[in-house]
């Protein structure tokens, strides 16, 4: 039979990603609904080791809703990776009393969380928050669509200029794996070619590609650029190589980096926040453990941890068509 949970710990881990503070706050007003105590744990499983919890009530929480960041702040532990690490973080939380755990974050918070789990017997319920959207069971990360939205505002921007002066530019946007971002970008922001990690497009046929934008009449050119691309070259050296093989353009390169992880949530993300921080709190109130909460068909559901960890988000292959067809 599943113990009785009184207290909950929170957590946010890894990148943070706009999102997340609502995320907080649907964890801890659910707790509140339920009148179970909530903890805010500090730095991720830094502060568990650490022993950095704070006592979160409902009214803790008010005005996050709309703040990028975590308040809870985060970090990528790298000695919770260690037994030693994690036996001293569960000590913390047993002088604590948390009985469960609400990890927000990516996939290698989630892989903590299930050796963890796995080694305590600690119920966890993962939550996932990252920009880059990879990851299995789930449509959308917490932080993705606030991303895609300023990214495109940025990409606006940038097409001023490349049509002011006829230019050709390389936009390199944040993706580590995965290319969700860049491709959706890409396309909302009418972009030439889009070069992701999942398509290695090859040096010959950007070339080609641009050639032909060019003899259709078109004056300047955007080329979204996923950071974990695999077409062999960064940003800088794409830059190069057209500028060598192509005298049409001239070419210059915009590396977006940290901005696109900041910012207030949209309204899509704050919602999906606090859906997800209800679901999350409520399983554990039902027994369940060791699965990742996530919208599928606009529907919370439940995945277990380590599929949605093991599993491939996959990027959608009828945007690469559109995207092709709309470069016509
Ligand atoms: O996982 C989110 C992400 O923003 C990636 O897109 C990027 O590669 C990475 O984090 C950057 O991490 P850091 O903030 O540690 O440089």
């Amino acid at each position: 039979m599943s113990k009785t949970i009184k207290k909950i710990g929170v957590l946010t881990s890894g990148g943070d990603s706009p999102g997340m503070n609502a995320g907080i706050r649907a964890v801890v007003r659910t707790c509140a609904f339920h009148n179970i105590e909530c903890v805010g744990i500090v730095q991720g499983y830094q502060g568990m080791i650490r022993g950095e919890f704070i006592p979160m009530d409902a009214r803790s929480v008010k005005g996050i809703i709309n703040k990028g960041g975590t308040i809870l702040k985060t970090a990528r532990s790298k000695e919770f990776r260690t037994k030693e690490g994690r036996q001293k973080a569960y000590e913390n939380l047993q002088q604590e009393g948390i009985d469960a755990l609400v990890v927000i974050g990516g996939d290698g918070s989630f892989t903590g969380a299930m050796i963890f789990s796995s080694e305590f017997d600690m119920p966890v319920m993962g939550i996932p928050g990252t920009i880059d959207n990879d990851i299995f069971g789930t449509t959308h990360t917490l932080g993705y669509d606030t991303a895609l939205n300023t990214v495109v505002e940025v990409i606006d921007k940038i097409r001023d200029t490349a049509s002011s002066h006829d230019r050709l530019f390389f936009i390199e946007v944040m993706g580590r794996d995965v290319g969700h971002i860049a491709l959706n970008v890409g396309v909302a922001g009418g972009a030439e070619e889009i070069l992701i990690p999942e398509e290695n497009l090859g040096l010959d046929r950007l070339l080609e590609s641009l050639h032909r934008s060019k003899n259709s009449g078109k004056s300047s050119s955007i080329v979204v650029v996923a950071e974990g691309d695999k077409i062999g070259k960064n940003v800088f050296e794409l830059k190069d190589y057209v500028d060598e093989h192509m005298s049409e353009y001239e070419v210059r390169v915009s590396v977006l980096g940290h901005m696109q992880r900041g910012g207030s949530p949209s309204c899509f993300d704050r919602v999906l926040a606090s859906r997800m921080g209800v679901k999350a709190v409520e399983s554990l109130l039902e027994g369940k453990s060791n699965f990742m909460v996530g919208l599928l068909n606009d529907v919370m559901s439940l995945t277990p941890l380590d599929q949605a960890i093991k599993g491939q988000s996959k990027i959608n292959l009828e945007l690469l068509r559109v995207s092709d067809i709309m470069t016509t």
